[in-house]
């Protein structure tokens, strides 16, 4: 087993499951056009959102790091004509490129990125009021992860779901003497998801396309 056959079946399943979609196969190719680093969720977990979102049919969903917007495009196609989503994003480029992206997928009515440090808009958002939201999903820089689940929690109420992407990174999160801060971040917010008593958690190992990483999932008491 090895990475070349999950490739093969991650395309496999996204060849039966994800039928062509113009608006994220633009998305996809603002990416390479726009210098864009291609670090975006994989087809099949941005179904996976989208799964996620319906399930726990969200009206509000809020996303910290929305780079071209692919994600961002995947779990708002699920909301209702009523929801919104709010996307945090430091670099004005991508916000940019993500705007774009979501208005040709005629999402813009329901979506707002709002650009800055992340660690700055989300006490913004508790100051407005702007939550509960019902379904939080954390892919920004992973040194503060832990500080964003943190901001999450004061973002939710009992059964919002909380999603972390990048949290096991290859398989690094395995070694106490790692010393790259995105697994360092991992391994932190990992520790403190699993001691939190207010949510039930646990994390999906995710193989196909990308990196070898994993999602965290985590449903708040
Ligand atoms: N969710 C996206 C991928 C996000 S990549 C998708 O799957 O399509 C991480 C994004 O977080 C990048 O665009 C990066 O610019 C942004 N980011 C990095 N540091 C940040 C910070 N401190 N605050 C907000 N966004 C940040
Ligand atoms: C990185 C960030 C991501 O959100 C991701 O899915 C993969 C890699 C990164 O910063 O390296
Ligand atoms: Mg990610």
């Amino acid at each position: 087993m090895d990475q070349k056959i999950f490739e093969a079946v991650d395309r496999y399943i996204s060849d039966l499951f994800i039928p062509p979609d113009e608006s994220l196969a633009a998305a996809e190719q603002s990416h390479s056009l726009e210098n864009i680093p291609q670090i975006n969720v994989s087809p099949n977990l941005g179904k996976l959102l989208y799964l996620f979102a319906r399930l726990s049919k969200a009206k509000k969903i809020l996303e910290v790091g929305t780079l071209a917007g692919y994600s961002t495009i995947w779990m708002a196609k699920a909301l209702p004509e009523d929801g919104r989503l709010v996307s945090l994003e430091i670099d004005p480029h991508h916000a940019e490129v993500a705007r774009k992206n979501i208005d040709r997928a005629g999402l813009s009515s329901k979506v707002e990125i709002r650009v800055g440090k992340a660690i700055d808009l989300l006490p913004e958002l508790v100051d407005e009021k702007a939550g509960p939201f019902d379904m939080i999903f954390i892919d920004a820089d992973k040194p503060p992860y832990t500080e964003y689940f943190e901001w999450s929690l004061k973002l939710s109420n009992s059964g919002t779901l909380i999603i972390a992407d990048n949290v096991i990174r290859d398989g690094k999160v395995l070694d106490q003497n790692q010393e790259d801060p995105m697994v360092q971040g991992a391994q932190r917010f990992n520790k403190a998801l699993a001691a939190n008593r207010n949510v039930s958690a646990t994390i999906l190992q995710t193989i196909g396309v990308k990196e070898y990483d994993g999602m965290a999932i985590a449903i708040v008491e």
